[in-house]
Order: C-alpha cells, then sequence, then structure tokens
C-alpha cells in the first residue's frame, strides 16, 4: 500500500519545500507531466523534474499526460526518476517505449484514462511495473472522483491476480478521505491525492490519515 501524493495542487514556487512536508509520511511523489495537447493544461517538463530529483528524499512517480510519450518517457527514466507512466491513448509503440524505460532502470508504467477500457492491454501486463487507472478525466486538480470507473478498478485486479504478476495497480484523481476506502476495496494499492494532501492544513498529517484509512 503506497501514497504518491501530487504536487499539481502544491505551490510551484516551493516545490523543494513542498516535497520535504510529505517526505516522512508518503511513499512517492506524483508529478504530473501536462503538455496542453493530451490534455488542457501545462504544468511542467524535464527541466524542473530534474532539478527536483535533487531535492526530494522520496523517489518521483512521474505521469507523463502528453502528446508523443515514447519521444519523452526514456529520457524521465535516464534522469533518474524511480517510476514512468506513460498513457495508451498517447502512445503509439508503447511497449518498445515501457521496455526503454525500464531498460533506463525506472519502474514503468501504463495509465488508462476514465472511458478506456483494461481488458485490450491485457497482454502487456508483463511489461509494465504499475497500472494508472484515471479516477477522473486528466488534467487538472481538485475534481470530483469518478465512481463510474471502480468496476475497472476490479477487473484490473482481477486481470494482474489472474496472470499473477507484481504490478502495482493505481488510481489518480478525486481520491480522498472519502473516496479511500473504495479505492482500496476494489483492489488499488497505490493512491495518488493532490487536493487531499495539498489542500489540507497539515499535508503530512493528511497522508497519514488516507494511509489509515486504505489499511482500514
Ligand atoms: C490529474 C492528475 C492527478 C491530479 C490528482 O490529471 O493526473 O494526479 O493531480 O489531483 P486530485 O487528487 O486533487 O484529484
Ligand atoms: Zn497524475
Amino acid at each position: 500500500m503506497k501514497i504518491s501524493p501530487s504536487i499539481l495542487s502544491a505551490d510551484f514556487a516551493r516545490l523543494a519545500e513542498e516535497v520535504a512536508l510529505i517526505s516522512e509520511t508518503a511513499d512517492w511523489v506524483h508529478v504530473d507531466v501536462m503538455d496542453n495537447h493530451f490534455v488542457p493544461n501545462l504544468t511542467l517538463g524535464l527541466p524542473v523534474v530534474e532539478a527536483l530529483l535533487k531535492h526530494s528524499a522520496l523517489p518521483l512517480d512521474c505521469h507523463l499526460m502528453i502528446e508523443d510519450p515514447d519521444r519523452w518517457a526514456p529520457q524521465y527514466a535516464e534522469a533518474g526518476a524511480g517510476s514512468v507512466t506513460i498513457h495508451a491513448e498517447a502512445a503509439k509503440a508503447p511497449i518498445r517505449t515501457l521496455r526503454a524505460i525500464r531498460a533506463a532502470g525506472a519502474r514503468a508504467g501504463l495509465g488508462i484514462n476514465p472511458a478506456t477500457p483494461v481488458e485490450p492491454y491485457e497482454d502487456l501486463l508483463g511489461e509494465i511495473d504499475m497500472l494508472l487507472l484515471m479516477t477522473v478525466e486528466p488534467g487538472f486538480g481538485g475534481q470530483k472522483f469518478l465512481d463510474v470507473v471502480l468496476p475497472k478498478v476490479r477487473r484490473a485486479r482481477q486481470l494482474i491476480k489472474g496472470r499473477d504478476l507484481p504490478v502495482w495497480l493505481q488510481v489518480d484523481g478525486g481520491v480522498s478521505a472519502e473516496t479511500i476506502e473504495r479505492c482500496a476495496e476494489a483492489g488499488a494499492d497505490v493512491f495518488v491525492a493532490g487536493n487531499a494532501v495539498y489542500g489540507a492544513d497539515d499535508p503530512a498529517e493528511a497522508v497519514r490519515n488516507l494511509r489509515a484509512q486504505a489499511e482500514e
């Protein structure tokens, strides 16, 4: 069970300090890379990730919401990201790219939007270390959790179990004290939380609470 707070909801002018706030209680730091093409929002890219790597005690979980992840993803892995997730909807050569991420020493993730079915990717489970299921439409923090994705979380867990693979199942979007139990019950084991952590008065305590709730 892992908590990966998303810095999308943090103060971008003080990223190193914001990451330090949760370094004792979280497992990963979720970094949302958006290019204003795959999603209607623009955040940060490789130079900021490279800078943040020097200041983060926790490994970076880079979520690439970009067109052309085939071109960019291996560079995040080579820079030292602990995990790099590409989107199924954007990758043109996902198997090659996932293998390049792993070859560069990072965990390889495959991301799937709320309306994208998981079944077409079943045969790729052996190529990945994490499956990311979006539980909001990607692009912005602070959106409402989409319950409609929960049956897919259950099916994804069954597919992973059926193949007996050590693939982590991440949920991303609208995860909060109110929704995390439903996600855990459906089989998720890595929880991204932006607003629920960085919108709280005490982000470190918010992470602790989320973990306790997920473990219930
Ligand atoms: C949305 C991003 C998420 C976002 C989650 O496109 O991928 O990681 O930061 O934020 P919350 O937890 O506020 O929904
Ligand atoms: Zn994300």
